[in-house]
This record gives C-alpha cells, structure tokens and sequence, in this order.
C-alpha cells in the first residue's frame, strides 16, 4: 500500500528545484502562543539540502521579512516583541553591552528571550546573536580571558589559536550567542593604532595562520555542538591607514592591498568563514562600506565568499561623514554588497530606507534576495533552526578550570623574552620584590574588550594576576614582597620585577599619534627599583612594542607580556623558568617614536626586527 506523503512529494519537488508552495502541505493550529507554524514546511526539513531548505524559505517570505533579515540592532535599542514584528534577522551586543546581572546564566535568559521574539513570527526564522568575543567571551563576567591577538601572534601556534575558538564557541554556546565577531584579521603596519593589539601580526601571514580561530570556532562541522558563526574583520585594510589612525585611510596602491592586506580573507574564506565585516576605513579617500568593487567584485567575486557581509556598528551611518541616516547610504551600503546592517538604535528608519529604495528600484530585489539568501544560508549551516536556544547544559564551561589550563599554557607561549643579562629566570627560593601598576590588576592585564568595551584597571572579573602568579609559581622558600610604587625596595633583594606598561583601550581611544613612550608612572617605579642596585626585569604589559629604547641599557632583562588575560600565573611560569620563552616579535619593534611605521623588510633600523625572541640557556 503506497501512502502518498505530502512532506515527501514536496521534498521530491524542492529536488528537482521545482517552487514547493505548489504543494500545500497541511498547516497545523497555532503553536501555543505563537503564529502558525508549518511544521510540515521542507525548510523546516533538516534532511534537505541546505539550499533546497533556503529555496523553499525565501519562496514563502514577505518584502517585511527579507527587510527584517538584513537588519542587526543593538540590544538595548529593541525589545524581544518588536524581534518578532519586524522579523529581525540579528541583535547584537555592543562591546560591554551585557543583562544585570552580568552572570553567563543571565545571558542565557536574555538572548533566549530575544529569540522567542524571532519564533513568534509567522515564518519563526531564528535571530542569530552578535557579540565580540575576541579574547574569549570577554563581555562575560567569569568568562576565560585568553591573551588579546598581538600575544598569539607571538605565540606563532595556530592549532593553540584553534583550540581557543573552540574553548571559547563553548563559553558562547552556553548563553545563547552564536555569532562571533572574530577573529581580526587585520594587518597592523604603524603601532601608533589603537587595534595594533587586535592584529596577529604586522606580515599577512601571520594573520592567515591564526585564521585557525575560524575553525576552532565554526568547529569541523559547522552546526555541530558549541559552533559558532566566525567573522573575518575588518575587510579591508584596516591596519594599513595613514599615520596608524583608527578608521582613517589606507592611501596606498591595490598593488600593496592585494599584497598585505587581502591574504588573511582570501585564507578565511578558504576555511569557510560564515561572515565578513567590512572595515570604517576608506581606501584610497573611498569609504570601505559603499566599495562595491571590493565588496562584491572582489570579496565575493574573486575570493568567491558565500556568507555574510556585515556592516561595523553604525558604519552605514558613515559614509557620507555626516551624522544619521540617509537613504542614499543605505543604498550605496547594500548596493556595495552589504547584506546584513548592523544598526543599533536606528533599526526602523533602515528598515522604511530600505523599503523606500527597493520600492523604487534602486536597491533591485534581486540584491535583497542575495543577502536573504546568505543569511538564510548560514543559520541554515549553523542549525539554528534546530537549536535555536542557548545550550545551557555548558554553564560550567564559562570559566572552567580547562579553559583557564589553556588560557595560562597561551600567556606562557606568547611571552617574548627581549633582553636577559641572566636575572631570567627567577630562583624559586629568591627574594623577590614586584612592583608595577600592572602587576596585581586583572584589569589592567587584560586591556579593551574585557567586560566593557574600552576594559577598565580593577578586579573587574575573576582571574589571577601577574603577581598572584609569581607567587603561586615561586616556591615555599621565596619571598615575594610587592608594592605598586617600589616603595620599601632594598639591597637585601635578589632581583625586582617591574610590571609596567599601558592601561586598556580599544580602537580609536587607543591611537597614539603624539608617540608611544612609557608613562611617568612607570619610568618612576622602574628608576626607584634600579636606585636600590637590585637587578631588575622589567615585563611590558601593553598592546604594543612601547619606546623603550633610551631606557633598555639600564634594565637587566625586558619581557614583553603583551595583554594577557586573566590568566597571570602564564607570565609567572616564564619568570620562573617553569617555561621557557619561546614567543617571537609578531611586529617589530621601533627604536623611536619616529621611526613609525616600521616593518620587516622597510630598510629601517629598528631596537628588535620582527621575529625576535630569546629564550634561557641560549
Ligand atoms: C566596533 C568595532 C567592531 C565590532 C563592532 C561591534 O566599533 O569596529 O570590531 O565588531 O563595533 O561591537
């Protein structure tokens, strides 16, 4: 007896790519609360194909829908309701945009309640949920904190890199955001850039390897358990603008672009990256949003990327360097190749904008049925139609003691040893004194992107500091003796350490055009150690090489930590020896605050040439 089955004569229509809305299939009652759900709809079907699921979608979707889609609001600027009235396709969190209390569970809450917003439209398209986790899940209080990208590029180890995407979709997966913006891919050429730390490298190549991120966050299989959606940033040439300012201009020849900036996205989307954000700057005076020959021509064309090109936050606003909206920006954004908006607060007037410019045919449908389609695509990929909530049975992963193991074996492997007269390492039974602003602050050791966009100093979330690590490393014998300012420091010592270096920021607050000395602080605590005639190490914690060049001569070691995270005690097992630095410049490093830029290969004369690192013993 043949049983002629509906959802199989549709899905046997759907293969052969014929429109599925020819076959009415059996539309239940109202789930409960929510519109009907045609539970019997092929791109309900995870046994399709992904395309075949996409075909069948996008035939049942309204020109409110497909808008919807395309829009990427800030969270506090929407409410879980107006998700599901106006089909958003994404809500995001801006840097530090965190629910009270910020505890991983809480984020669990809140984005599900964001996504039953989604299900409660007719068609129940998942949301998918932004966040920056570039250093770990680093909105989260409680979150692993691994090192910030400049000290893994040091760390010159993609399979750690990859690993940390890994740990790091699991922390995410637990509460519910399933779409990373990261990793940076930026290629830093002037360190004057407050995202020089963002960057794993001054040379395309190094950002390419640590492309590895991609995989360890999207995992082997995309869609498989705690995967999520990666972002290849800031397409492009982000890294190369003039004077090393923060969204500026990248005035240099598409000969150079090709060559040093384009090699990481070319990589990322090789290893199938879901999204590409597209950078503030402008390239040659044209503004990176409304470069349609970069975006599409290029990007999408040439690289044959098949995701998502996100905007930056606000940066559709920008173009015009103007403040607001224009309709004219949106359509040179989604013209461009832009397909999903990242527009905070600003939600409905791009959704009317849109609307306007299809209606009169200058965005053509054919460009918003492209975007729906990869966005459409990717949720797909991801199985957010299957698991749309948060995974919560991976609370206990945010923050777990694993997580810390590899976020302190990748503090130890980024440390880059620069100068050791032999004060390096200390004996574990030695008379120690710290001193330094940076050395008992998990704050300060973390730098921007750590529970607020800019991070702040201050025990702002659980972890171990610089100094707790020595302690925790040296042995029973040690005495360890600390004081922010080297007060109290006398020759009985055997060696002093002094954690020194700068205070978190991110992106534009961080350029440093006037030069990149060390502050008065820190020359102060260093000179008052050096004054008792104890040897003293000096350990950098910054984004970046400092100017430390006039200073070096009276230092007996130097030790470039980098931002490190929460885990310190990986600064203590090199200190000590426990591990041997191995970590080599991921930049170079200036001899003066003139020399910037300064790259390998430019014929300058730097303090340290990229790739430089000693180790113990030789
Ligand atoms: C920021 C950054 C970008 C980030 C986005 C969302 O301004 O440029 O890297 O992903 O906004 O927070």
């Amino acid at each position: 007896m043949y049983c002629f089955s509906v959802r199989a004569f549709r899905s046997r229509l759907l293969s052969l790519g014929l429109p599925a809305l020819l076959v009415l299939g059996p539309v239940p009652a109202p789930a409960a609360g929510g519109a009907a759900r045609p539970a019997a709809a092929p791109y309900l079907d995870p046994g399709l194909p992904v395309a075949a699921r996409v075909d069948d979608l996008l035939s049942r979707m309204t020109l409110d829908d497909k808008l919807g889609q395309m829009t990427q609001p800030e969270r506090r600027y929407i409410t879980p309701a107006e998700v599901g009235t106006y089909r958003i396709g994404s809500v995001m969190s801006a840097g530090g945009s965190a629910p009270s209390p910020n505890t991983a569970e809480s984020w669990a809450d809140m984005v599900d309640g964001y996504q039953k917003g989604a299900l409660s439209a007719p068609l129940r398209i998942p949301m998918v949920y932004g966040v920056d986790a570039v250093h770990g899940h680093n909105n989260v209080v409680g979150a692993t904190i691994f090192p910030h990208d400049i000290g893994l590029g040091a760390a010159r180890d993609p399979a750690l890199v990859r690993d940390i995407g890994a740990a790091t979709a699991e922390e995410m997966a637990a509460t519910g955001a399933d779409w990373d913006f990261a990793p940076c891919l930026c290629v830093a050429r002037d360190d004057r850039w407050g995202r020089t730390y963002e960057s794993f490298g001054e040379v395309p190549e190094l950002p390419s390897a640590m492309a590895s991120l991609i995989d360890g966050l999207q995992g082997a299989e995309p869609g498989g358990p705690a995967s999520v959606l990666a972002t290849a940033k800031h397409f492009v040439g982000d890294g190369g603008t003039e004077g090393g300012r923060d969204r500026g201009d990248a005035k240099i020849p598409e000969e150079e672009l090709r060559a040093v900036h384009l090699p990481p996205f070319r990589e990322a989307v090789r290893r199938g990256v879901a999204s590409v954000m597209v950078s503030y700057s402008s390239w040659n005076g044209v503004k990176m949003h409304a470069n349609r020959y970069l975006i599409t021509d290029v990007l999408k064309g040439e690289l044959g990327f098949k995701g998502i090109v996100v905007s930056d936050y606000q940066g559709v606003d920008r173009i015009d360097g103007e403040a607001g909206f224009t309709r004219d920006e949106i359509a040179k954004a989604v013209n461009a190749g832009i397909d999903m908006v990242m527009v905070p607060r600003k939600w409905k007037d791009f959704i009317a904008g849109l609307r306007a410019e299809v209606k009169d045919g200058t965005v053509p449908m054919a460009r918003i049925d492209d975007a729906n389609r990869r966005i459409l695509t990717e949720k797909i990929r991801f199985g957010l139609f299957e698991r749309p909530m948060a995974d919560r049975s991976r609370l206990t992963a945010v923050g777990s003691a694993a997580h810390r193991a590899l976020a302190r074996r990748a503090v130890a492997a980024s440390q880059v040893l620069l100068k050791n007269d032999g004060v390096l390492p200390l004996r574990r039974d030695a008379k120690i004194f710290v001193a330094g602003r940076n050395a008992d602050d998990i704050g300060m050791q973390s730098g921007g992107w750590t529970v607020t966009w800019q991070g702040s100093p201050g025990r702002t979330t659980p972890g171990t500091t610089i100094l707790q690590g020595i302690k925790q490393v040296a042995g029973e014998q040690a005495k360890i003796d600390y004081n922010r300012d080297g007060e109290g420091i006398d020759e009985t010592y055997d060696a002093a350490v002094a954690v020194v270096g700068e205070k978190p920021y991110a992106e534009y607050h961080g350029d440093r055009p006037g030069g990149l000395a060390l502050d008065d602080e820190d020359v102060r605590t260093i000179e008052r150690l050096r004054a008792s005639g104890v040897p003293v190490a000096v350990v950098l914690v910054s984004g970046r090489p400092l100017d430390v060049a006039s200073r070096l001569g009276g230092w007996n070691a130097l030790v470039a930590s980098w931002l490190p995270g929460t885990e310190g005690a990986g600064v203590a097992d090199v200190l000590f020896g426990a591990v041997r630095p191995s970590g080599r410049l991921p930049v170079t490093w200036p001899r003066g605050e003139g020399e910037e830029p300064v790259n390998r290969g430019d014929g300058k004369e730097p303090l340290f040439p990229f790739g430089y690192g000693l180790t113990y013993g030789g």
